[in-house]
């Protein structure tokens, strides 16, 4: 055994390399996994004790020389041993770093917002777990009302009915019940409903939700604010309609609609050729509302409305698919810098 390394060293000494593939061919003869080496180190345990020391050395001495003679010879051939790390190239272009953009529900929140900080709204925030009085009771459905069946979400199995909040109404409860009026705040956030997820509804979507109070805040005044909202998102020209409909926290309540700003009102079938898209509801808060949160509805009157970010941009952007924005394909993403 010893004798063999012996000759194996001198071997190595005296290996006449002049070409690259010679070079290649030493590496794959003395230091690859098919290399004596390998059944030199794998032959160590059937080696006595008393000579395993030795034994040892004199394969690693092998194994030193072959290792160097590679090196130095690598070096001659301008190339860098492959045990000394990857090649660098420091005249090659670098990996660009590409700059992200903002996602589209952020755009039309923010865009909301500004609209509305303009005419004096404040922005309000609450808690997207929120307990039972905030999201329904206080807002004039108790439990058992049918009004609630409009609204499934998903609850905690607890005394004070926590759930994932439905509508961001739950925030205009808490503002009315700490300050007191004048109130005008927009209270966006995520809001949650049981729903199954497809093209128009998701279990999780945006809503900006709007409050005033004051004395003598009257159906007029929400008119002219929606109507002031409509044409700065959507353009001069939009025209908007009232249609009444039913919330168990406003009287009288309406779905507002704006002219449809892809065929201008003349059909198509985004619209579904009835040239209006709706948007919102909306409505003059209920005194029993006003009384819940400690608002004395004798002296103030006021207005809300709420609409979902998602459905604003869909219209704004024509989104066709709701699911796309929680995707995170950056095919879809980076068209909204
Ligand atoms: N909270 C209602 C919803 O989520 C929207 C709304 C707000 C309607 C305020 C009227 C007044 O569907």
């Amino acid at each position: 055994m010893f004798q063999k390394i012996e000759e194996l060293i001198l071997e190595v000494e005296n290996f006449k390399v002049e070409s690259r593939e010679e070079l290649e061919s030493f590496r794959i003869q003395y230091l690859s996994k098919k290399s004596p080496l390998t059944d030199l180190f794998a032959a160590m345990k059937t080696i006595a004790p008393e000579e395993r020391k030795n034994f040892g050395l004199k394969v690693n001495e092998l194994k030193n020389k072959a290792e160097e003679k590679f090196r130095a010879l690598a070096e001659n051939f301008g190339e860098v041993a492959k045990d000394n790390g990857p090649q660098l190239d420091p005249t090659l272009p670098g990996e660009p770093i590409t700059i992200g953009s903002r996602h589209p529900v952020s755009i039309i929140r923010n865009h909301i917002i500004e609209i509305f900080n303009r005419i004096g709204y404040a922005v309000a925030e609450g808690p997207e777990i929120e307990d039972d009085w905030h999201n329904f009771t206080a807002l004039n459905f108790p439990p058992e009302h049918p009004a609630r069946d409009m609204q499934d979400t998903f609850f905690m199995d607890d005394e004070w009915g926590m759930a994932l909040r439905t509508h961001t109404s739950s925030v205009q409860v808490r503002v009315m019940q700490n300050s007191k009026p004048p109130i005008r705040i927009i209270a966006p956030g995520r809001v949650y409903r049981n729903e199954a997820i497809s093209a128009r509804a998701h279990c999780l979507f945006h809503q900006v939700e709007g409050l005033y109070i004051d004395e003598n805040v009257s159906f007029a005044d929400l008119k002219q604010t929606l109507m002031y909202f409509a044409q700065e998102m959507f353009g001069s020209e939009t025209k908007i309609r009232l249609r009444p409909s039913y919330f168990p926290f406003t009287e009288p309540s309406a779905e507002m609609d704006v002219s449809c700003n892809i065929c201008n009102g003349k059909g198509c079938n985004v619209c579904k050729y009835t040239g209006w898209l709706e948007i919102m509801g909306c409505g003059m808060v209920d005194p029993n509302v006003l009384e819940n949160c400690g608002i004395d509805s004798k002296k103030y009157s006021g207005f809300a409305f709420g609409m979902g970010i998602e459905r604003i941009a869909m219209l704004k952007y024509t989104i066709s698919d709701l699911r796309l924005y929680f995707e995170n394909d950056m095919r879809f993403l980076g068209q909204f810098k």
